[in-house]
């Protein structure tokens, strides 16, 4: 079932660059299925026109699926109305969007924002661009030695500092080393304090179920791109009665009801919160990759069977190393607790990036490994993948990553192993 579903990618079917396409890179963007693909062929083929505004059959046609869309996603996590749905363009820009509505109204100075030591950059920098006009402080959860969250550490600020922590934004499966946080149990204390609780969804959007009730967040993330949805596509989920509580970060056409020369009235819920026009086409197209996918994920026989199906491939793939000491995976080596992105390290090697502040000028250059890779078809990624602060709290340099997508193979990670042990032992740099 796996292999049909796999058959449904056109660019993994084919070859580029005059060599077949390993495809171990979903974790930055998942490649799209034909029917998505084809999806927004037809939209701009026969559908194409600018929304809520105009009166006529094609405008008020694609209103109804823009609206559609909306509903889409709030049914696939769980969310009461389609008015809690943002489309945005990505998961940055709905945590910007969140650090810039929930952040500037509950914020003020020495108020806490908890985030944890294996966030994206996204759910780090856009906080401290903020803290740049309100002196606010962010505290990070630490990383305990078998990677996960310091759930003690967290009840003891909360006893500390109680309801000055304002605001708990979390990473759901981090896009390093694979594991998936007890975010429920963490937002469970969080809510007990009257603090907000954001979730960065961005990994975990179609490798685990996202069920914002049952996680228990007041807002969330997620991108279409990384959903196998077209890029520039993405959204945010936030309650209702904070969304009817906050001020949009722009303002614009769409978002209002009324304008006059002294004043204006917000438009209704969730146009409130898009202005200008958006990218209609793909965040339709967002709707249909969340049909596609649901009826993939029946296919294959569900959440269990896909996660199994992932932890499989990875256990497959830390297998291919067992007994070679230069390979070090970063994270658990334990694939029951991997969700798709496999980080490791190259004994003796470094990669871009790397600040050599880690005791490791002796390490030899593993360009010639990177590009070795490429030369046989593989996608990946080399560096901190938007995580730097992990990889230096863990002090190590930038890692490598190979990650799955719910098309990928073992013959893909069978090849990209072997690949990797030729590179490796041929020395290349
Ligand atoms: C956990 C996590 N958060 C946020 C992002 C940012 O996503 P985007 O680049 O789509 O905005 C990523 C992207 O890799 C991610 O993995």
């Amino acid at each position: 079932m796996f292999e049909e579903i796999r058959k449904e990618f056109p660019i993994i079917r084919g070859s580029r660059f005059g060599k077949k396409l390993v495809y171990l890179d979903s974790a930055a963007t998942t490649q799209k299925p034909e029917f998505v693909i084809d999806r927004l062929k037809k939209y701009y083929e026969t559908e194409n026109a600018n929304i809520h505004r105009g009166p006529y059959d094609l405008s008020l046609e694609g209103t109804k699926l823009w609206e559609w869309a909306h509903e889409k996603v709030a049914s696939f996590i769980n969310a009461d109305s389609y008015k809690e749905i943002i489309f945005v363009r990505n998961t940055t820009e709905g945590l910007n969007l969140l650090v810039n509505t929930v952040g500037r109204k509950l914020l003020t100075k020495d108020d806490i924002v908890v985030v944890s030591e294996m966030e994206h950059h996204s759910n780090i920098v856009s906080w401290m661009i903020l803290q740049k006009e309100i002196p606010f402080k962010i505290e990070y959860i630490p990383i305990k030695e078998e990677y996960s969250l310091d759930i003690d550490w967290f009840k003891k600020l909360i006893e500390k500092e109680g309801e000055n922590i304002k605001i708990v934004s979390l990473v759901h499966i981090s896009n390093v080393l694979g594991v998936k946080n007890d975010v429920e149990e963490i937002f469970k204390i969080a809510k007990k304090n009257n603090s907000f609780t954001m979730l960065d969804a961005a990994q975990s959007i179609v490798h685990c179920k996202v069920d914002v009730k049952e996680i228990g967040c007041d807002a969330l993330t997620f991108s279409g791109h990384k959903a196998y949805a077209p890029t520039g596509t993405g959204a945010v989920y936030c309650k209702q009665k904070y969304l009817e509580e906050l001020t949009p970060w722009m303002g614009g056409g769409e978002m209002i009801s009324s304008v006059s020369f002294k004043d204006f009235e917000y438009n209704e819920l969730p146009w409130k919160f898009e202005a200008g026009t958006p990218d209609i086409g793909g965040g339709i197209v967002l709707g249909y990759a969340i049909e596609w996918f649901e009826k993939a994920l029946e296919s294959v026989g569900g959440w269990e069977s896909l996660i199994k199906h992932e932890q499989d491939l990875t256990e497959f793939f830390f297998k291919q190393f067992d007994g070679i000491g230069w390979f070090k995976p970063f994270g658990p080596r334990d694939s029951s607790r991997k969700y798709g992105a496999i980080a490791f390290h190259i004994e003796g090697f470094t990669f871009r990036g790397c600040k050599n502040i880690f005791n490791i000028e002796t390490n030899r250059d593993g360009s010639g490994i990177s590009n070795f890779l490429n030369e046989k078809g593989i996608a990946f990624r080399e560096g901190y993948h938007c995580a730097e602060p992990l990889h230096d709290k863990l002090c190590v340099g930038p890692s490598l990553r190979f990650s799955l997508a719910i098309y990928t193979n073992e013959e893909d990670l069978k090849y990209a192993a072997n690949m990797l042990k030729q590179a490796v032992l041929q020395g290349l740099n």
